[in-house]
């Protein structure tokens, strides 16, 4: 006879879409499942009957709801002061996205309002961002800096991260981003790199305060040449690398990505073939941002078909930010990137979930799987695809983190 196991939690008539890479089925579906939670980790899922010998603390029905890993939001910048709603009403009035930021706007304008802001007001406006993911399911984001553009705000960005990561309702990965080149360095953009690459990159690792490097390579941000320093500095530092690439033009980031190893090349509408190979080539995540293309009223698409064609695992995030996509649910994300991308549910639900967890470095997450993290969401519906399907509307019945139930209500 074997032993018991224990376990803290057994959750029992559960349709679990386990989103396993390798799994014969579509979304690795268990129609009738169980799954086990020891010390905040999966410790069984299986079939119905499959965890006889597993004696449970607790035990929870799902009612035969949905069941996947908590959602991975792997493209954040939710930490600013500010809002933009002025620049949205200018841009359905004719000006791009591209005009207002060289008048000064765009980034730079969340720049000084960042700036501006204490560093309460930044961590109370953040965190209330933050709830917004969370009633929606994400139990893992990724947060960037990037709109201080100086030493002490870029710090004090991380550092709100950070906090919003030790207050345990969420699990928060931190980004050093070099966003752009700050108004007053513009006549001197390479002082500037040297200046990132020389005092604040080190000082950001010194400290521990990013789990990852960003540029944003684009003609109104940082030249190929400058991305290239910044990122090869984050390598010596030790630090993984990603980019913003190929957003507004083909600038040729995603080939300088697959050079250093990115965990992943995000935007990519105008990601060309040689750039596409090369991603398939390094094994960087394509992260595709579909509330920025929809926001900004893009015409160009990314080319999903190309990504396809050369296996490029694909993730899906919102880009939450108040320039190019205030977006606040990530499940939105997934219906765009349907809608808009062409992406099919279950491509989209695995980018929002397991692909997404790769394209931080992290392969504990969004998926449910023996040893995984105890990250779960609960769903309001019978099939996989309605995640994709539904929108505008809270589908989530409960959300669980490291084995803890973290939103009132049914079924645990
Ligand atoms: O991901 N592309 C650059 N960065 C952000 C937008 C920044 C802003 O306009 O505030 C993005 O789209
Ligand atoms: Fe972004």
């Amino acid at each position: 006879m074997t032993e018991p196991r224990r376990a803290d939690l057994l959750l029992t008539d559960a349709r679990i879409a386990t989103m396993a890479p390798d799994a014969a089925v579509p979304y690795g579906l268990l129609d009738d499942g169980v799954v086990a939670v020891t010390d905040g980790r999966i410790s069984h899922v299986g079939p119905r009957g499959s965890a006889a010998d597993i004696v449970p603390e607790r035990t929870g029905s799902a009612h035969g709801r949905l069941v996947t890993p908590g959602l991975v939001d792997c493209h954040t910048h939710l930490v600013f002061g500010g809002h933009r709603a002025d620049e949205f009403e200018q841009r359905l009035g004719g000006a791009t996205y591209e005009d207002t930021a060289r008048a000064g706007g765009g980034i730079a304008a969340t720049v000084a309002a960042t700036r501006a802001a204490s560093d309460d007001e930044l961590l109370a406006s953040a965190r209330r961002r933050l709830g917004w993911l969370a009633a929606g399911g994400v139990t893992t984001v990724e947060v960037k800096s990037g709109y201080g553009l100086d030493l002490d705000t870029e710090l004090r960005m991380l550092r709100t991260a950070r906090r919003l990561g030790a207050e345990d309702t969420m699990r928060v990965t931190t980004t050093f981003l070099a966003h752009t080149v700050p108004a007053d360095r513009r006549d001197d953009p390479d002082g500037y790199v040297d200046e990132v690459c020389r005092d604040v990159l080190p000082t950001v690792a010194a400290e521990r305060l990013a789990d990852a490097v960003d540029v944003f390579c684009e003609r109104i941000a940082f030249s190929p040449a400058q991305t290239e320093r910044i990122l090869a500095t984050a390598v010596d530092l030790g630090l993984p690398v990603k980019l913003h690439a190929e957003q507004l033009s083909d600038s040729g980031g995603a080939v300088l990505a697959a050079r250093y190893g990115a965990l992943s090349a995000d935007h990519l509408e105008h990601l060309s073939p040689a750039g596409a190979a090369a991603l398939a080539g390094a094994g960087t995540v394509a992260v595709l941002l579909p509330g920025a293309s929809a926001f900004l009223g893009e015409a160009r698409l990314p080319p999903v078909g190309l990504l396809r064609e050369h296996g490029v695992p694909m993730a899906v995030s919102t880009d939450l930010n108040p320039g190019t996509s205030p977006l606040g649910s990530l499940l939105q994300a997934v219906n765009l990137a349907c809608t808009r991308f062409r992406l099919t549910p279950e491509e989209a639900l695995r980018g929002a979930t397991w692909n997404a967890a790769r394209a931080l470095g992290h392969d504990d997450r969004g998926v449910v799987a023996v040893g995984a993290l105890a990250d779960l969401a609960i769903w309001e519906v019978e099939r996989p695809a309605e995640l994709a399907y539904w929108h505008g509307v809270d589908l989530l019945a409960a959300r669980i983190l490291g084995g803890q139930l973290t939103l009132p209500g049914e079924p645990v």
